[in-house]
């Protein structure tokens, strides 16, 4: 039986931070599904399509495993789609912390819930300071986001100005 995990996010926009833990995890399970789920605590930037197909080609363009899909749900619960598909485990990156105070919730719900697992991955130290409202934030004012995020990130946030 093949292992699927699901790293889920909103990926306003996915940085190298992201898809440090998203090639990380890839390595460890037959399939891992990247997966763009609105949070409802959070004002978006970018529409979740354009989020989906942003983060399809920095995978394709890093050269990541072909074990790697990018999609999008908005169906309810994030452990629906993981009983949807099959996955028993959701991957999270942690930086510091912070991020640790904010998953753990979550991971106890989503076990609640369905059974879901939740496992921490730590990304390269070198991303440890990137994040997406960070992201947002430089790139909205103007300043140069590239040493954060994939080029096509990076390009797509020069050309629309968001
Ligand atoms: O990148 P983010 O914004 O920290 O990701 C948070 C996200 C989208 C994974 C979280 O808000 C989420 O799981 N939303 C789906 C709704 C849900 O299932 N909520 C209950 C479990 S926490």
């Amino acid at each position: 039986m093949s292992r699927i995990a699901v790293v889920p996010g909103s990926f306003d926009p996915v940085t190298l931070g992201h898809l440090d833990v998203i090639e990380r995890a890839a390595g460890l399970f037959d399939e891992l599904h990247v997966l763009v789920v609105h949070n409802p605590d959070k004002s978006a930037l970018i529409p979740i399509a354009q989020r989906v197909s942003l983060i399809q080609q920095a995978v394709k363009d890093a050269g990541l495993p072909a074990n790697i899909r990018v999609t999008s749900w908005s169906m309810g619960l994030l452990v629906d789609y993981c009983t949807d598909v099959g996955a028993s485990v959701l991957v999270k990156g942690i930086r510091s912390q912070v991020d640790v105070a904010y998953e753990t919730p979550m991971a106890i719900v989503n076990r609640n819930l369905a059974g879901v697992e939740t496992i921490f991955l730590l990304p390269d130290p070198a991303h440890a300071h990137v994040s997406s409202s960070l992201v947002r934030q430089v790139a909205g004012l103007g300043g140069d986001v590239a040493p954060y995020v994939p080029k096509a990130v990076a390009d797509f946030l020069q050309s629309s100005r968001v």
